[in-house]
């Protein structure tokens, strides 16, 4: 080798030994380095990783299935009303249903059982599905409300703009044919109109891609006998369109 690259090398050489000694050996300084690195990151997070709230809609897609939004629905006091202590009245029977009823709001059986349209009401509903060949589990019951208004008092605007995004989340994934809501408030609430129940019942109007239908509620048919006719030919109406839609038998 010539004198003068040996010269170079044996500077070279040099200068590593003296670095050597003054900072340590490089893998330790390149270990300490990526320790610092590390640290400093986890000392100072970035503000672009910080997670920024979830959108009630975010909140609300995420839900992939029915348990997912009860326990969704669970933990949003959003859905209370001025009643206190009262237990989330979520929706009850088949995921899967073809069929869809709507009610109101809980009453206090429904308040105590968890579960919709299981009071004097209720218990008439059954009565009406099985006049149609429909057995309870076949359909999927929810209502407008989670929970139970105070003295059983018709839902308010404010109760009612709250819950409509997780009863439409729920509608979503049931997928239902077809909708029938039980009395006014139901029908006039997803219909968004302020009009008479005369007159929307007796025919279906398109919701969200859904036929939907109203009818009086049981609870009026359990005051007045009146109702049972209008109500027996809306059923009527429903039992025959779900057929003609290839509704599940
Ligand atoms: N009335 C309703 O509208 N819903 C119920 O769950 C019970 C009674």
């Amino acid at each position: 080798m010539p004198d003068k690259k040996q010269e170079i090398l044996d500077d070279l050489i040099q200068f590593i030994e003296t670095e050597r000694e003054l900072y340590g050996d490089f893998s330790t300084v390149r270990e300490t380095d990526s320790k610092i690195t590390q640290n400093d990151s986890s000392q100072h997070p970035s503000e672009e990783h910080e997670a920024k709230p979830l959108t009630l809609d975010e909140k609300l897609n995420a839900c992939s299935n029915l348990d997912e939004l009860r326990e969704l629905c669970a933990a949003a006091d959003e859905l209370k009303t001025d009643l206190e202590n009262t237990n989330l009245v979520f929706g009850v029977g088949n995921p899967n249903a073809d069929l869809m009823l709507i009610g109101e709001a809980p009453g206090e059986q429904e308040d105590i059982q968890g579960e919709p349209f299981v009071g004097p009401a209720g218990k008439l509903l059954n009565k009406i599905l099985k006049a149609i060949d429909f057995e309870r589990e076949d359909v999927y019951i929810a209502n407008i409300l989670k929970h139970r208004p105070p003295g059983n008092r018709n839902p308010n605007e404010h109760e009612r703009t709250r819950s409509l995004p997780y009863l439409m989340r729920q509608i979503e994934l049931v997928d239902p044919k077809l909708i029938l809501c039980l009395g006014k408030v139901a029908g006039l609430t997803l219909l968004n109109k302020d009009s008479t129940l005369s007159s929307i019942r007796g025919r279906f109007h398109e919701f969200k891609g859904i036929e939907l239908t109203v009818t009086y509620h049981p609870a009026a048919l359990l005051r007045n006998q009146n109702w049972k006719r209008p109500i027996w030919e809306d059923v009527q109406m429903v039992r025959k369109r779900y057929d003609e839609l290839g509704g599940k038998p």
